[in-house]
């Protein structure tokens, strides 16, 4: 159980200027430049990161670079590389509530959530991906007699991973846990507004024993340091989660500097289809509400259309109104809250424009749609629903990334898979019925990276996440992320 106490023994503790993390240990920027941090619990300055530059980031690849060719890691025992991870989660675990206040005074997730999803998260990740160590095997290919075949799994050198600020510990762990294992050197670029966290655990990364200049961590603009890394000549992956708009950028700095392979996860709008037949309609209702408002909807996977079969779409839309109204907005780091703050201004004013122009569109708003608790002066929005919308709508086509929900209605199963599909995305979905055959169908109908039934999230390590379509490529999470840093190589030998 977590006490109030120790997260408000923590919550004012200062935070000294940061510098980035190269070749473990912190080093100030070349560029000299920082970038002022606001905390989005009450808009007050918290701390400076530093702004990398094109040359801080040549620095911290090129002292990866170095690290991968030494062979410190990547060619590290793998009981060796095990052992260093699983100390490296244990120190996190240690310092989950330290690690889960600072990150929450960063992006303003609220603190019961933070704790779990973040820390706790990131340290589970980090062990899944150290017990693969040592039990992924080469293959040995079916070839004629007189050859044998070898197929080697290696590491592929420096991994770059830009990491977004909704759930910057258990994103960046997606990668960098994954990367690790298989014996590549990381450069990690967070979010501006949510840096904090992965740069101190880049502290304990040290500390467990990863060598050298294996686990990098540099601040700084998404456009600076951000396309320094992705243009960068020695960067072989780049591993990220934001926004189609970067996203793109990085396709074409890709193109543009050395054909570095790409890793995109680039979020989604996606369904959550209530069946009439549904058989546990309260459970729906609270998890569609947890589906789109948790984290006030900075959710990749947030269920941001709900669309209710029409039978029974009034019972359901005014019930789910009912329990919006209890969920508690209020100070992240009150352990009574349900839901803290928008991570930045800029995020709040983006979500409040896609209220306006939803009304315009003819949406109807059924509740929310306000900035409120002004008096704490941070960042704080009503969870907001909107009815009477068309799938052509904009507020149905286009990630808000907010706590704002929009209900569709369909007359039946074949609306609703047309419904679901009719978007550039395809990350996540949700069926709710009690017909075991129309789930199933509805599963391969949906074009999307998963389809939970008769619930809403909750998908663990053991199974793959990623989107098709204009969602992405490449999968973070289970042994099938193992992949994406790891090149495979043949040795055909004539016996
Ligand atoms: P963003 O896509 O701009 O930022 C994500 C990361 O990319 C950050 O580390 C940022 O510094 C970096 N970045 C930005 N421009 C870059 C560039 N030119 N080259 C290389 N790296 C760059 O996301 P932002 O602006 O913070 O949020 C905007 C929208 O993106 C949100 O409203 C939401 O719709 C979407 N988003 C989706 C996320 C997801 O989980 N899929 C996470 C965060 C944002
Ligand atoms: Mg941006």
């Amino acid at each position: 159980m977590i006490k109030q106490e120790d997260i408000n023994t923590l919550r004012n503790k200062k935070i000294e200027t940061q510098s980035l993390f190269i070749g473990n240990k912190q080093i100030p920027a070349q560029s000299e430049e920082t970038i002022e941090v606001t905390s989005p619990i009450d808009g007050k300055f918290l701390t400076t990161i530093a702004n990398a530059n094109e040359n801080d980031v040549d620095i911290a690849v090129t002292t990866a670079r170095k690290s991968f060719e030494s062979g410190s890691w990547s060619k590290a025992a793998p009981q060796e590389r095990k052992k260093i991870l699983n100390k490296f989660a244990e120190l996190i675990e240690k310092n989950t509530i330290e690690l889960a206040v600072l990150g929450v005074r960063d992006n303003g997730t609220e603190i019961n959530m933070a704790i779990m999803a973040e820390p706790s998260s990131a340290a589970g990740c980090i062990r899944y991906y150290a017990e693969t160590i040592d039990k992924m095997y080469g293959e040995i290919a079916p070839t004629s007699e007189n050859i044998l075949g070898l197929i080697h799994r290696e590491p592929i050198g420096v991994i770059g991973a830009i990491i977004p600020w909704n759930f910057p510990l258990m994103i960046a762990s997606w990668k960098f846990a994954p990367a690790l294992s298989a014996g590549n050197s990381v450069v990690i670029k967070p979010a501006e507004s949510a840096s904090l966290s992965l740069l101190r655990i880049a502290e304990l990364a040290a500390e467990a024993g990863i060598p050298d200049g294996v686990f990098n961590v540099i601040t700084g603009d998404g456009e600076i340091t951000g396309k320094a890394l992705a243009m960068h000549m020695d960067v072989d992956v780049i591993a990220f989660t934001g926004s189609g708009v970067v996203g793109r950028k990085i396709l074409e700095y890709s193109a543009r500097s050395n054909l570095k392979r790409v890793y995109l996860e680039l979020g989604g709008k996606s369904p959550n289809i209530v069946f009439a037949d549904t058989q546990d309609i309260d459970k729906a209702v609270t998890q569609s509400l947890g589906g789109i408002f948790r984290n006030s909807g900075q959710v990749c996977v947030a269920g941001s259309r709900l669309i209710i079969e029409e039978a029974i779409a009034d019972e359901f839309t005014d019930k789910l109104i009912n329990e919006s109204k209890k969920l508690i907005v209020g100070d992240p780091l009150d352990i009574t809250s349900n839901i803290g703050a928008i991570a930045s201004q800029d995020q709040l004013t983006k979500n409040l424009s896609y209220v306006k122009s939803a009304m315009a569109e003819g949406a109807l708003l059924k509740s929310g749609g306000k900035q409120i608790n002004q008096e704490l002066g941070g960042f704080y929005m009503e969870p907001t629903v909107f009815s009477n919308i068309n799938s052509d709508m904009q507020i149905a086509q286009e990630e808000v990334f907010g706590p704002v929900l929009s209900i569709l209605t369909c007359k039946d199963e074949a609306e609703a898979v047309k419904i679901a599909n009719a978007t550039v995305y395809g990350l996540a979905a949700a069926v709710w019925t009690a017909d075991l055959s129309k789930a199933h169908r509805m599963v391969r109908s949906i074009r999307a990276g998963v389809v939970h039934v008769n619930c809403y999230g909750g998908a663990d390590l053991t199974v793959p996440l990623g989107g098709v379509k204009q969602s992405g490529n490449g999968h973070d999470r289970s042994l099938h992320a193992i992949e994406k840093y790891t090149d495979l190589k043949t040795a055909w030998i004539s016996l």
